[in-house]
């Protein structure tokens, strides 16, 4: 079994910004990431995106061990080990500020 989802891929060439894909961010709420407070996790993005940005729970991202797994799907960045008290930093610096947090980024998928 594979144990990568495959998560659809953007194309950020020659788009007006009524074109642009809207922003999509993936919680797992498996049972492996809900023994890291993934539910939490999931509500601290629920409160705190901003409206264009959609918030979406999957029930297993294939990387059981590594929870919570997060997901900015806009630019396939794969968050790990992601805390309740971490969305507030990854809402400011990777969502608004377009930066993603390097200490955070998931080591297998990003080297
Ligand atoms: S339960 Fe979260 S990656 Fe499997």
């Amino acid at each position: 079994m594979s144990s990568e989802i495959q998560l659809p891929s953007v194309n950020k060439v020659d788009l007006s910004p009524s074109q642009q894909p809207k922003n999509k961010v993936v919680v797992c709420q498996g049972r492996s990431c809900r023994k890291y407070h993934a539910e939490k996790v999931f509500s601290n993005f629920q409160q705190n995106l901003p409206t264009d940005v959609e918030l979406m729970s999957v029930p297993c991202l294939g990387q059981c061990g590594n929870g919570t797994m997060v997901v900015v799907e806009f630019d396939q960045t794969w968050y790990s080990e992601v805390h309740p008290d971490e969305v507030e930093t990854v809402i400011q610096q990777h969502i608004i500020g377009k930066s993603p947090v390097k200490e955070m980024l998931y080591p297998k998928f990003h080297k």
